[in-house]
């Protein structure tokens, strides 16, 4: 039998604590975790664009991109999502996580500096690590540090940031990086995985609601969060989504998505475009939330977006308290270490199109309830 006592260690020193990470089947009640902010998993004419799909294309793609599995659905979405961005080109990539690793460890090579905001998602440090670039990893949003290493750094350079941060709800200074970018001859990417669908005109993103369309040189988005779907979208000008296609390993390596799914991309952006109604709710409900728990002393970081943490302090009370709203009917996620740093354990909660009114209110009064019993 293999000695498998590092491992077990490694999970007892998890539970210890309080960290350890285990699937439980989907909670019940009103969702506040999904990131299917404008409630579009189960829209029947999505579903209904990807079962046609399916039925016409078969199940699978039957290859990677450069291999065979290259129905012409994937070079139409790409071009239709491009003009709608109006950029001269997009790629789409199976995930997002793909997409970053892919792009981060194409983008850079030994001559590269990539400044990454602290905050960044797993996937674009993830694709440093597969990338021979030098790091710079900058405070928060902290402009004035990122301008004084740009100016001390020679060479490529590359400023990677996210438009909405996930475990914050907090909106990136993407002006000042535009700035910055330009004043230093950077390259600028924004991860639009939380601000696709919802910011923006048509929701198009917080780069096109900051009119920074043509100051960005790439924008990723993906297709699992607000529209419900799967996959990923990068738009750029046709000489590096080019450079993609040569150089991003998890687009080069990889079997394309089923065609079922970008037909279910497609179709999700239409309707999202048409029902401008659901990003306003889920942004109206958030500040609504927002304001309330201000108010009533709660600290729910910079969130200006549809995300809302609530900071509880460790993960042993954040467990506590997420179970206590779950008996109540009340789905949320605690997010802990690693995800965010130690001593700042959070519920994080998402409101999206398919949450009403009285949904925030019967959070409100779960959660000042646990207040009182708990402080
Ligand atoms: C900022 C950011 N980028 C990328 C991803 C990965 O996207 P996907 O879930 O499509 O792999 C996430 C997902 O959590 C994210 O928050």
């Amino acid at each position: 039998m293999k000695n498998d006592s590092f491992y077990s260690q490694v999970l007892n020193e998890l539970a210890a604590k309080n960290i350890r990470r285990a699937l439980k089947p989907n909670g019940t009640g009103i969702n506040f975790v999904h990131n299917d902010y404008l409630g579009l998993k189960n829209h029947p004419e999505i579903a209904e664009a990807a079962a046609l799909a399916y039925r016409k294309w078969g199940s699978g793609s039957g290859g990677s991109r450069l291999l065979g599995g290259n129905p012409e659905i994937f070079e139409r979405a790409e071009t239709e999502l491009a003009r709608w961005k109006g950029t001269e080109a997009a790629l789409l990539f199976n995930c997002g996580y793909s997409a970053n690793v892919g792009l981060v460890s194409a983008l850079c090579n030994e001559q590269t500096t990539l400044f990454m905001d602290k905050l960044n998602h797993a996937s674009i440090v993830d694709g440093y690590r597969q990338s021979n670039a030098k790091l710079v990893r900058f405070p928060h949003h902290d402009t004035d540090f990122l301008e004084t290493a740009l100016k001390k750094t020679s060479g490529r350079k590359i400023i990677y940031v996210e438009s909405v941060y996930s475990m914050d709800g907090d909106l990136a200074p993407l002006r000042d990086y535009a700035d910055l970018a330009e004043k230093s001859s950077a390259l600028l990417v924004v991860d639009e995985a939380h601000g696709e669908g919802i910011f923006g005109p048509d929701g198009k993103g917080l780069v096109h609601e900051l009119g920074l369309e043509n100051r960005v040189d790439l924008v990723l988005g993906t297709f699992g969060k607000a529209y419900g779907t799967a996959g990923a979208c990068v738009w750029g000008s046709r000489t590096l989504i080019d450079y993609l296609v040569n150089k991003a390993r998890s687009f080069i390596y990889s079997t394309a998505l089923p065609p079922g799914v970008v037909a279910s991309m497609l179709k999700a952006v239409e309707v999202a475009v048409r029902e401008s109604w659901r990003r306003e709710r889920a942004l109206t409900l958030a500040a609504a939330f927002r304001e309330k728990m201000n108010r009533n002393g709660w600290n729910t970081l910079k969130s200006a977006s549809q995300i809302v943490p609530l900071v509880i302090g460790s993960s042993e009370k954040c467990i506590s308290v997420s179970e206590k709203l779950s008996e109540k009917g009340l789905w949320t996620a605690a997010v802990r270490e690693p995800t965010v740093p130690a001593g700042t354990a959070r519920l994080r909660i998402n409101f999206t199109a398919s949450h009403q009114e009285k949904d925030l209110e019967m959070l409100v009064s779960a959660l000042e309830s646990w207040r009182t019993e708990h402080e």
